[in-house]
């Protein structure tokens, strides 16, 4: 062991370490560097071990000298260390940064359509008055579009609904009228039935400013002991007091429909001119909203609930036309173009 040796290899030792400590890229990199030149399986810690082996009076001056350099050296280490926590915090911060000067990402809001709504607010008018809602499927048979509502092959009435037939016996459903039989079948034997069903319903109609092949009905359908046409018409006038306001009043005019008798068509005030007479109304100061009667003791009977025991009273009304007279839509192809502009003025308001 030469002192003179030793000094060399330190010197050499000092400038490696420092040149690896600057090329340690990250903390791993570091911690490898401490293990290597500060731990104790390091040259510097091996140095200060075989310095018992020198002579007495060279071993303080070896021994300064190394201590110097591992004081240099920790020092070193952990400016570097600091500086690379700050770099690797500057890069976190980086890569985390809100901008919050930018602009939001908006969720716009969806509009509730108009017939959506009319049907919605008719829904909460007869939930009030205890009703049921229930729906039935678009594709219906013969049997239950016509026949068990008093429409058999040959009736001329068939005629007033050009039908879409799939089969023989299959059809989209001209009206939600079937969906009484379903009811009554579904409750039986014999429970009270007070149910609405609003749904899609089909003609083969040419599309113009007032028809559409496709569009929607609620039915509505009470049956039970006594119910008597006086029902039928407080139940109506409630309805139209609820959709058109407090002071419409509601007027029925014989009619027929198959499924009832008697019938009648439903008429409320002109909710344009208020029954003065006007071009809406064709001057008669009415405007009729909807089909309705007592259920048809034949219907009732075929659908299990005995006519002599039994009555009812039903109704049919088309959400296009009530959407068109509460908004004052004039065409009714407004109501299936979804144009935004018609629907953003349904929006709904929050809060
Ligand atoms: N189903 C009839 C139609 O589509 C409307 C209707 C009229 C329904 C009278 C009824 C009713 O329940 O009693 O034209």
């Amino acid at each position: 062991m030469d002192i003179n040796q030793i000094e060399r290899e330190l010197q050499t030792l000092g400038e490696t370490a420092i040149a690896a400590l600057e090329a340690a890229a990250d903390l791993r990199e570091l911690d490898e560097w401490r293990v290597e030149y500060l731990g104790k399986k390091s040259r510097l810690t091996g140095i200060s071990r075989e310095m018992g082996q020198l002579p007495p009076d060279e071993r303080p001056v070896l021994g300064e000298r190394v201590n110097a350099l591992r004081g240099h050296l920790t020092t070193a280490f952990e400016n570097r260390a600091r500086q690379l926590q700050q770099e690797a915090l500057a890069r976190r911060l980086g890569a985390e940064r809100i901008d919050i000067t930018m602009p939001g990402r908006p969720h716009p809001l969806g509009a509730v359509h108009p017939i959506t709504r009319v049907i919605e607010e008719i829904e909460d008018v007869f939930l009030g008055m205890g009703f049921q809602i229930a729906e039935g499927p678009e594709v219906e048979t013969d049997e239950y579009n016509f026949e068990r509502l008093n429409l058999p092959k040959d009736h001329p009435a068939r005629d007033m609904q050009d039908t879409f037939y799939l089969t023989d016996t299959l059809l989209m459903r001209t009206h939600t009228s079937p969906m009484q039989v379903r009811t009554m079948e579904r409750m039986r034997p014999h429970a009270p039935v007070k149910v609405i069903v609003p749904g899609r319903v089909y003609r083969r109609d040419e599309d113009d400013a007032t028809h559409s092949h496709a569009f929607t009905q609620i039915e509505g359908l009470v049956v039970d002991r006594g119910i008597r046409m006086s029902d039928l018409k407080g139940v109506l006038e409630q309805f139209a007091k609820a959709v058109f306001g407090p002071d419409q009043a509601v007027r029925l005019r014989p009619s027929y429909f198959p499924f009832t008798e008697p019938s009648a068509e439903v008429d409320i005030r002109c909710v344009h001119c208020g029954g003065a007479g006007c071009r809406v109304c064709k001057q008669t100061g009415w405007i009729e909203i909807l089909g309705a009667g007592m259920v048809h003791p034949f219907v009732l009977d075929l659908a299990g609930y005995d006519s002599r025991v039994f009555s009812g009273f039903a109704f049919g009304m088309g959400p296009e036309r009530i959407a068109m007279l509460k908004y004052g839509i004039d065409d009714i192809r407004l109501l299936y173009q979804n144009d935004l502009r018609l629907l953003q003025q349904f929006t709904r308001v929050v809060g």
